[in-house]
């Protein structure tokens, strides 16, 4: 689902100086390329930081999709109708997709699969902190698919022109599945507000209480403290600053909770005519640093989560295999 943060754990510093002229005219070619528009390919030359910073978002974001799929997952037997346990499914295993597409595209860059969830399972990548926080009600399902989701599309649509290639075709594809998971999560909410009890409508109210300030952190630290946005955005990795997407994400937000009949819990939401947008209050910080390093309500149970697939699938990557191998060392037919 989500990128967000993905410039917070990058240690990488600046390029290094370069050492040829050779690598000089690549680099003057790659910067031209760039300046231009033009998309990168796996094949073609590119600078080490530019390949590492690639590696590192992407996997972060292959690695948000597939734990994204867990709190999700807690809700799959308690659905309250066929209907919408059918469209959990499909959204779980759509995220399960987004992984695919996004491990794909990082192992052109030169790391394999195994390299990437050693690096998840070990703690050593991060995944977007908002899938630290517990699903609690039936109501933060509905939530999940209009707030994160919602705020995912707004992070993921300028990634379409990434760059990059690869990372850009495979956001087209995610874009168009994650704007259906933003609708029916609205829609679920929708149906509890206008034909629920008073119980459920304030389980709905309740729900974004808890989801309001979190999403808002999923575009990453201000702008003046976020290392990296500068090069992503001189490399076409990055199109719109974390600032500026929070704010376009609380200006469409604001008109669709007044559709849904929900409070958004920010006492300094309010529309400022000079700027043309709503202004609003202060982020809890030390709590979005705090979940990033690990701390928040659900980092261990996740990371056990994943740990354990990974470990309870190892027979199926074996009988892969060796199946593999049995059909490799099989003579062609004729
Ligand atoms: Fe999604
Ligand atoms: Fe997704």
């Amino acid at each position: 689902m989500y990128t967000q943060a993905m410039d917070t754990m990058g240690k990488d510093g600046d390029a290094p100086a370069l050492q040829t002229a050779d690598q000089q005219a690549l680099q003057a070619r790659f910067d031209a390329r760039i300046d231009a528009g033009d998309f990168i390919e796996a094949k073609d030359w590119m600078p080490d930081h530019y390949r590492k910073t690639l590696l590192r978002q992407i996997s972060q974001h292959a690695h948000s999709e597939i734990v994204g799929m867990l709190p999700e997952g807690n809700w799959v037997t308690r659905a309250p109708s066929l209907k919408r346990k059918a469209i959990l499914l499909a959204k779980i295993q759509d995220e399960g997709g987004h992984g695919l597409y996004l491990y794909a595209a990082a192992e052109t860059l030169g790391s394999s699969r195994d390299q990437l969830l050693h690096a998840l399972h070990t703690g050593k990548a991060k995944y977007s902190s908002i899938f630290n926080y517990p699903t609690l009600t039936w109501a933060d399902i509905g939530t999940i698919g209009w707030l994160v989701d919602g705020a995912a599309i707004m992070n993921q649509v300028p990634i379409c022109r990434c760059s990059y290639a690869p990372y850009a075709r495979a956001m087209i594809r995610i874009c168009r599945e994650e704007s259906f998971h933003q609708r029916q999560g609205y829609d679920s909410l929708l149906v509890m507000m206008q034909e629920g009890t008073p119980e459920q409508r304030a389980m709905v109210q309740d729900a974004v209480n808890r989801w309001w300030w979190p999403c808002l952190m999923m575009f990453g630290p201000p702008d003046a403290e976020s290392t990296h946005t500068a090069q992503s955005m001189r490399w076409g990795i990055k199109r719109i600053s974390n600032d500026d997407l929070r704010q376009k994400f609380v200006d469409a937000t604001v008109e669709q909770a007044k559709v849904l009949g929900v409070t958004l819990p920010d006492p300094h939401l309010h529309w400022n005519e000079a700027r043309g947008h709503y202004d609003f209050g202060h982020l809890d910080w030390d709590e979005f640093w705090r979940v990033v390093g690990g701390e928040g309500p659900c980092n261990r149970e996740r990371l056990a989560a994943r740990v354990n697939a990974w470990e309870e699938g190892a027979w199926v990557r074996e009988a892969a295999l060796a199946h593999a191998a049995k059909v490799a060392a099989q003579p062609l037919a004729a």
